[in-house]
């Protein structure tokens, strides 16, 4: 059974933590993995507006480095605390580590992740044909 609470709480107490600067949008994202913690993350904008790091970028990187594992639940908020979506690159990025049956709360309610990224690209796509090296 999935805490929802404890995963928006996480996110909200992420959000409060962004460096928003520029947009002034402030997001928190929350992970819950199967080794059974919970990762956060918080958007961290930069002077060179395209460099800034989404909140998703946080938590993965959270994740990798305590060895959690895979993502079984997932969900962001804004700085409302009310839920929102993962941009693109960041649903390529859950993809890697969540899977297409990680669940995410979205603001229209729980489904599996592919249901949000139908049809994604993962490191069987990269190990189903050989590599070439003289590209
Ligand atoms: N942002 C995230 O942190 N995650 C998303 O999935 C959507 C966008 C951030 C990036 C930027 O700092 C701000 O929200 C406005 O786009």
């Amino acid at each position: 059974m999935i805490d929802w609470n404890a995963l928006r709480t996480a996110a909200v107490e992420a959000m409060t933590m962004a460096y928003a600067p520029y947009s002034g949008y402030p997001v928190g994202a929350a992970g819950l993995a199967e080794d059974g913690k919970i990762y956060s993350g918080c958007n961290v904008e930069n002077a060179g507006y395209g460099v800034a790091l989404c909140a998703e970028c946080g938590l993965i990187s959270d994740l990798v480095r305590s060895g959690g594992g895979k993502l079984i639940a997932f969900l962001c908020v804004n700085g409302n605390g009310e839920l929102t979506v993962p941009c693109g690159r960041c649903r390529q990025l859950l993809w890697e580590h969540g899977g297409p049956d990680m669940q995410i709360e979205m603001p229209v309610g729980v489904m599996p992740f592919s249901d949000v990224l139908p049809y994604g690209f993962g490191p069987e796509d990269l190990s189903r044909v050989d590599r070439k090296t003289d590209v």
